[in-house]
Parts: C-alpha cells; sequence; structure tokens
C-alpha cells in the first residue's frame, strides 16, 4: 500500500474533515492538456511539491523514481499502465525525464508518439526508502494528431499607412528540440526575427515577430505565416492567413466632366469626384475658383448644374475621410461662346517663358554690343507697343536678318509687358478679344523662334 492509498482510505472511515489537499501525499503542476505531432517528440513541463510530513522520507532517500501512469492509476491490478519507469531501459514507452527528480522537476520527454499515445496520464514517485506517491488528483490529457495545429498571429484589427506595424506569428513547440520554422508571405520585404519562448504553463512557442510600414497599395492583400514541422524524415505544414486593413486617407482624386466640350446656357453638366480611401470617402466638396479664390459649390460626389452665363471655368473637387483628405486637379467647365481661362493662363505661361528665354539669349547674343543703346531702345518701343502691339508681332514673324531680330527680342518684351499691366483693368468681353489675340501672338513667337 502506497501513502496515498494508506491516507486515502482513512479518509473515508474517518468523518468528514479531511479536505482533499491534505489527502495529497504528492503534488504535480503540468499543463491540463497538449496537442502534440505524431511520428515527433513530446515534451511534458512537470514540476511536483511534497506536503511536509513526508518531505523528511523523501529526503532520506537516494534513488528516485519517475513514473508516469495511462489512463489510471490502479496499476496493482493492471501492470501495463505503467508505461514509463524512469528507473527501467525497457518501458513501453521510449522516453527520458529530463528535469532533475531531486530538485522536484519531473519534465519529461517521449519520442516517436503514436496516435495510440492519446490519453490521460498521471505522475507518480517510488523511492528506495518508503516514500511513493501517485498524484491522483491531476492528471494531463495528450491528443495525438496527424497535422499540426494552426498557428496564431497577432490581430492587427487596423493598420495606418505610413506607421510601422509589427506582427507576432506564433506557433506551438511540443518537441522543442525540432520547433517548427515560421515562414512569412508579406506584401512588402521584411525581416523576421524568431524566438523559442516559454508560455505561463511551461509549454514552448516560436514566435516570429514581422515589422513593417504599410502603404495604402497593400490594402486588401494578404499575410501569411507558415510553420513547417519536421515529422520523422518528412514534415507537416501549418498555415494562418490575415487580409491586412489598411487605412488610409482619399489617394486618385480626379474631377471630371461630363460632357467635356463647351455646353451652351441653360444644359446639365455632370461634375463627378472619385477617389480611393480606407474607411470610404466620407464626405466629398466641390469648389469653383472664382476671382481666384475657391468657394464651396457642393457637397456632393456629383454635382449637376443647369449651366448659367457665370459658372464657366475652374473647378476642383476634395474627398475627406477620418484619415484624411485630397483636392483634385483643376477641370475646366467651358461654356459656348466663352472664354478659356485655363488655355489662355497656360499659353499666357508658356508664352512668357518663351520670350523670357529669347531675351536672356538674345540678350547673350548681342546685349555686350549694344548695350549703351539698349535704355533708350525699352523707352521708345515700350510707346509704340502702346499704339499697335499687333503690327509689331506680325514683323517679328516676318523678321529673318540679325537686324529683325534684335527688334523682335525688344518687342516680345514689350508683348510681356504688355500682358500683366492691362490685363487686370479689362473687362471680360475686351480681355477674350485682346487676350485671344495675344494667345495667338505668343504661338508665333513659339514658331518664329523654333
Ligand atoms: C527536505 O529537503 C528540502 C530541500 O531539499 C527542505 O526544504 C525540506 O525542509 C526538507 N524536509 C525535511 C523534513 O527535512
Ligand atoms: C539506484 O537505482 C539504480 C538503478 O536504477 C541501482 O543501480 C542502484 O543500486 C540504486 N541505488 C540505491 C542506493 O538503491
Ligand atoms: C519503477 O522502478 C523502480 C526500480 O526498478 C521500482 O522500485 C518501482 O517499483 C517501479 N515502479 C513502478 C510503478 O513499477
Ligand atoms: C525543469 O527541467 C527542464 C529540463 O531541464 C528545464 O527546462 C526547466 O526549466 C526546469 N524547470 C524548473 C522549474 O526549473
Ligand atoms: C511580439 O513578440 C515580441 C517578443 O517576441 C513581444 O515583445 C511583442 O510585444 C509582441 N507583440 C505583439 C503585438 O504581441
Ligand atoms: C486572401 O486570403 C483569403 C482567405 O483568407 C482568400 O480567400 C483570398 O483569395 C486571398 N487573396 C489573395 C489575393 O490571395
Ligand atoms: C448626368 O447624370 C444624370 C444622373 O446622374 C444622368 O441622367 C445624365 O444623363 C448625366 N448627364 C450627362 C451630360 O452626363
Ligand atoms: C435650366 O434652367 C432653365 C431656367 O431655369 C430652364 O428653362 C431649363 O429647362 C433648365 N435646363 C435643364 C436641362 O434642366
Ligand atoms: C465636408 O467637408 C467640408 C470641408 O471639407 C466641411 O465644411 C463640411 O462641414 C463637411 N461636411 C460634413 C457633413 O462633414
Ligand atoms: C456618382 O457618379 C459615379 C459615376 O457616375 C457613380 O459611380 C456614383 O455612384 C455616383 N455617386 C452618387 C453618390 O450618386
Amino acid at each position: 500500500m502506497t501513502y496515498t492509498e494508506n491516507v486515502f482510505c482513512i479518509g473515508l472511515f474517518i468523518l468528514g474533515v479531511l479536505t482533499v489537499h491534505s489527502q495529497r501525499a504528492l503534488i504535480t503542476t503540468m499543463p491540463d492538456e497538449l496537442n502534440v505531432l505524431s511520428d515527433s517528440c513530446l515534451q511534458i513541463p512537470c514540476a511536483f511539491e511534497i506536503p511536509n510530513i513526508y518531505s523528511s522520507d523523501f529526503n532520506k532517500s537516494t534513488n528516485i523514481s519517475g513514473v508516469w501512469l495511462k489512463g489510471a492509476t490502479n496499476f496493482g491490478n493492471n501492470p501495463s499502465i505503467v508505461i514509463f519507469n524512469s528507473s527501467e531501459t525497457d518501458s513501453t514507452y521510449q522516453g527520458q525525464i529530463i528535469g532533475n527528480l531531486f530538485k522536484k522537476n519531473c519534465t519529461t520527454v517521449f519520442y516517436n508518439v503514436k496516435n495510440s499515445y492519446t490519453d490521460k496520464y498521471f505522475f507518480r514517485i517510488d523511492t528506495n526508502g518508503p516514500y511513493r506517491a501517485t498524484d491522483t488528483y491531476k492528471q494531463i490529457e495528450i491528443f495525438v494528431q496527424d497535422v499540426p495545429p494552426i498557428p496564431t498571429m497577432t490581430d492587427s484589427v487596423e493598420v495606418k499607412e505610413g506607421t510601422p506595424v509589427s506582427l507576432n506569428c506564433s506557433a506551438v513547440a511540443p518537441c522543442p528540440e525540432h520547433p517548427p520554422k515560421l515562414t512569412w508571405t508579406l506584401p512588402t520585404k521584411s525581416t523576421p526575427e524568431e524566438q523559442l519562448q516559454e508560455n505561463p504553463d511551461q509549454t514552448k512557442s516560436v514566435v516570429s515577430m514581422v515589422t513593417f510600414t504599410p502603404s495604402y497599395l497593400q490594402n486588401k492583400k494578404n499575410i501569411t505565416c507558415t510553420a513547417v514541422y519536421p515529422v520523422g524524415t518528412s514534415y507537416e505544414t501549418a498555415e494562418i492567413t490575415r487580409t491586412l486593413n489598411v487605412l488610409f486617407s482619399p489617394k486618385d482624386t480626379s474631377a471630371s466632366i461630363s460632357p467635356s466640350v463647351p455646353v451652351s446656357v441653360g444644359s446639365c453638366v455632370n461634375l463627378t469626384c472619385s477617389s480611393t480611401a480606407n474607411p470610404p470617402v466620407t464626405n466629398y466638396t466641390w469648389f469653383r475658383i472664382s476671382e481666384g479664390k475657391p468657394t464651396q459649390v457642393s457637397f456632393t460626389q456629383n454635382y449637376t448644374l443647369n449651366v448659367t452665363v457665370e459658372d464657366g471655368g475652374l473647378y476642383y473637387c476634395e474627398a475627406t475621410n477620418d484619415v484624411g483628405f485630397q483636392s483634385s486637379k483643376e477641370v475646366l467647365l467651358p461654356i459656348k461662346g466663352q472664354d478659356k481661362p485655363v488655355s489662355l493662363l497656360v499659353y499666357g505661361i508658356v508664352g512668357g517663358f518663351s520670350v523670357i528665354m529669347l531675351i536672356v539669349i538674345l540678350i547673350a547674343f548681342f546685349g555686350w554690343k549694344r548695350k549703351p543703346r539698349f535704355p533708350e531702345q525699352l523707352e521708345r518701343t515700350d510707346n509704340h507697343l502702346e499704339q499697335n502691339s499687333v503690327y509689331d508681332n506680325q514683323d517679328i514673324v516676318k523678321g529673318k536678318t540679325e537686324e529683325q531680330a534684335e527688334d523682335q527680342s525688344e518687342e516680345i518684351h514689350y508683348g510681356e509687358i504688355d500682358f500683366s499691366k492691362q490685363r487686370p483693368k479689362e473687362t471680360p468681353a475686351v480681355a477674350k478679344d485682346r487676350d485671344q489675340g495675344q494667345e495667338s501672338e505668343y504661338s508665333e513667337v513659339k514658331v518664329t523662334r523654333r
């Protein structure tokens, strides 16, 4: 009879004063259950305590045997349930107690685990002294499986574009001698850091951490972590996939106008704003540029206009979500028989730039010879220009000789002055005709020089 059994019998006869714990001669600590892969190894983290009344007996012993019992504790009737005895070499299960029993560490490894090992197990200690006990109150359940468990990945519920994010993938390592290898499939390059970690119940896990900075292009892309378990001479894999949810401010915001050809007053025009964003755009705003300043004209994605005379001009839209906002490029709403401010502006800039370039080039070529004459000429042609600038420019077109090219430089220069000086004073109607004239003049300048 063991101590446990003695105490248990006495406990039955003494009326209800003994607590369960006072009856335990051996108190083991181990996980409640373990999932393991067949053909792999299994490490059971195990420690034990011995109540004070028994510990002197335990301390006297010089030989300690760690014993595992399968399915039940009554090995007296059924010796086959003793599947492992650390003092015997011919145990049913191939294994080893790697913990130091004298230090109350009963950590055990079983090798070549078979599916038939699935069961509950009890731990027992036999010494060469009087101390012998089974912990009948604590069992561990072993589940042997053919496929490895699926790794776990940290829920990166939402990640923000441009903000570094770290993801952990964790795979249990029931056989820490042959831990699984973790590999990542990521939409971006990253170097994972892997380490073997101890869980609170002393079992081991392999944890791999990757850090990367997501871009909005990676939204909805999959991330996969694959665990490769060595099994015998082969391997088994298990993987987990997560879809990235990258929050980003509106991108590719563009404004379009339908129809895109000049429309007549009184007809309908659709201004459409498009954008991609996560979370989706909550707020579209349409602006019209009037007198150089943007004015809000609509808070809808699609802005339908019944065109009036004043509606022509430049428009843009702005898309907003929780993360930020983005403005589109400007688009022109052209109205039949009306000004084209955009093209005018563009031609003005291009023309002005060409003129400045010409002047620079011509000054570089001729300025040095003509230096004394230059200020005088400026004054003269300035007056000339006010009288008839169009003729001047027609002259330029015809100009072929060096002398004429020189004049050209002067006159083009005045053309530019004229543009900046006169424009603000003009009424739109006058400006239209005048500007169109200038527009063609500038075009001619370009043609002439190239
Ligand atoms: C048995 O040994 C442990 C240390 O190994 C000690 O803490 C304990 O007090 C000893 N028990 C007795 C009854 O001597
Ligand atoms: C302890 O057990 C081993 C075999 O497991 C045996 O050879 C040795 O004699 C034993 N020692 C004592 C003191 O019982
Ligand atoms: C384990 O082996 C030891 C040494 O051979 C023996 O004294 C002990 O009774 C065995 N335990 C069981 C439960 O068979
Ligand atoms: C028990 O022994 C194992 C194997 O040597 C070791 O990894 C573990 O840390 C030990 N446990 C304690 C509580 O010392
Ligand atoms: C990932 O694991 C590392 C240790 O490997 C830990 O320091 C970190 O807190 C973990 N991160 C998350 C999000 O769990
Ligand atoms: C991403 O993973 C899901 C399952 O998690 C799958 O249905 C989907 O096809 C995958 N997408 C891509 C692009 O691989
Ligand atoms: C403008 O949109 C409305 C409905 O959204 C559609 O019926 C109409 O044909 C569109 N007009 C143009 C010019 O695209
Ligand atoms: C635009 O408005 C004018 C005047 O309010 C109306 O006569 C015309 O039918 C409208 N055009 C459209 C396409 O709704
Ligand atoms: C939409 O955005 C504009 C400016 O971007 C703001 O004035 C307006 O209040 C917003 N509307 C809503 C419903 O959030
Ligand atoms: C705006 O128009 C686009 C394209 O015509 C359409 O896909 C979208 O659903 C419309 N949006 C609203 C709010 O009507």
